[in-house]
């Protein structure tokens, strides 16, 4: 990507390397077939791996930030170079002592910026980089403090249960407590985010509730009573600070789709652009399928107009979409909906069935043209 790409920001610091979007309602919602021509956008780079069991033809995943596109050379080399042990182990799931050991069998594979990138980030590559992102980082911490105050023993014991009845009943006699309630006020605190420009009076909540906490709080409260927690690695993570264990993780990772990735691993393009800019430059109907993650909620109405102008402009009659909203409100424009039609029954269905749970809306479109 050229420097001078129009309104492309200067971003370098790795932000995510991990997929905070469950890839299971991604792919409900995307229905991706062999041959298909998909868009993504790139952030931990696992959901756009996992679309390649379902072998298109190709993927571009886009993202305005820099660092995130090393991350996918990364993963990619680490596919195309590593037995299925060794990728774990490099990622970070299994023990290593020297990860930059592994790192050198994937250095030649990586462009010259990406390459130079890894190097000043060695320490990141010791680590394991799967949970070592900005925000992994951040979600370890909270994974601790939420463990510190719930107990060590009672969250072990949630992961060990077997069924929704189970959940519950420890979720309203042991889980929800005052501690737990506490959390969502003090980290969904008014002020605090009117500090940051959000000013949850002028929100409408979809669940209905009255504030940001009290959103949250139902967010996690329907994640752990009505989802299997035992399949769930999202709220392992949230709570554990690491997956349950080799089954629970994401389907890039598991051994049986490891040969499908491998073959199709130059299949996936990663572009460090705006999207909207990027998309402004391809080609009329050339997506059968696109996942726009939750970036409207950074646009503004006219960014978001664009994007979805160019969303339409580029995709094939009857491609499919996916975006969310994580807090703020966002929805395709009115004067382009009888074009790109939100399918209400999967909507609901991925919304409720979605693991990673703290999206306010996570809806599925079929274009029409
Ligand atoms: C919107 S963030 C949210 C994280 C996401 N929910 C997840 O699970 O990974 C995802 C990625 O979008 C990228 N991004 C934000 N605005 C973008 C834009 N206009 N074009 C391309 N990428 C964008 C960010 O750099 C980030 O890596």
């Amino acid at each position: 990507m050229k420097p001078e790409t129009k309104g492309q920001v200067q971003l370098s610091k790795l932000i995510f390397t991990h997929n905070w979007e469950d890839p299971a309602m991604d792919e409900r919602a995307l229905q991706i077939k062999a041959d298909d021509t998909v868009f993504t956008i790139t952030s931990g780079g696992c959901n756009t791996l996992g679309f390649l069991r379902f072998n298109p033809r190709q993927i571009y995943c886009v993202d305005i930030n820099a660092a995130q596109t090393y991350l996918m050379e990364l993963k990619q080399a680490a596919f195309r170079y590593l037995d299925y042990e060794e990728l774990l182990a490099f990622l970070g799931l299994r023990h290593h002592p020297k990860r930059s050991l592994i790192f050198r069998k994937l250095i030649s594979d990586l462009s010259p910026e990406a390459r130079s990138f890894w190097l000043n980030n060695n320490s990141l590559i010791e680590k394991g980089i799967i949970m070592n992102g900005r925000y992994e980082r951040f979600v370890k911490i909270a994974s601790w403090l939420l463990r510190t105050l719930q107990g060590y023993g009672k969250t072990k014991r949630l992961f060990g249960l077997k069924t929704l009845e189970e959940q519950k009943k420890l979720y309203d006699t042991e889980w929800n407590n005052g501690r737990w309630q506490w959390i969502f006020k003090t980290l969904f605190n008014k002020k605090r985010l009117a500090k940051g420009g959000l000013d949850g009076d002028y929100f409408h909540f979809d669940d209905g509730s009255a504030s940001f906490s009290e959103s949250f709080h139902k967010r996690a409260g329907h994640a752990i009573c009505d989802l299997p927690v035992q399949t769930n690695y999202f709220l392992a993570l949230y709570l554990l600070g690491h997956y349950q264990n080799e089954k629970s993780i994401p389907a890039y990772l598991q051994q049986e789709n490891f040969n499908v990735i491998k073959k199709n691993i130059d299949r996936i393009h990663p572009v460090t652009a705006d999207s909207k800019y990027w998309l402004e430059v391809q080609q009329d109907n050339l997506f059968d399928a696109m996942a726009l993650s939750n970036i409207c909620e950074l646009m503004d109405k006219a960014d978001t107009h664009k994007l979805f102008s160019e969303v339409l402009r580029t995709s094939k009659p009857g491609a499919r979409l996916i975006f969310r909203n994580l807090m703020i409100p966002r929805e395709v424009p009115e004067n382009l909906q009888s074009n790109i039609i939100q399918d209400s029954d999967l909507s609901k269905e991925i919304q409720f069935q979605d693991r990673s749970f703290v999206y306010g809306k996570v809806a599925a479109y079929t274009i029409v043209k």
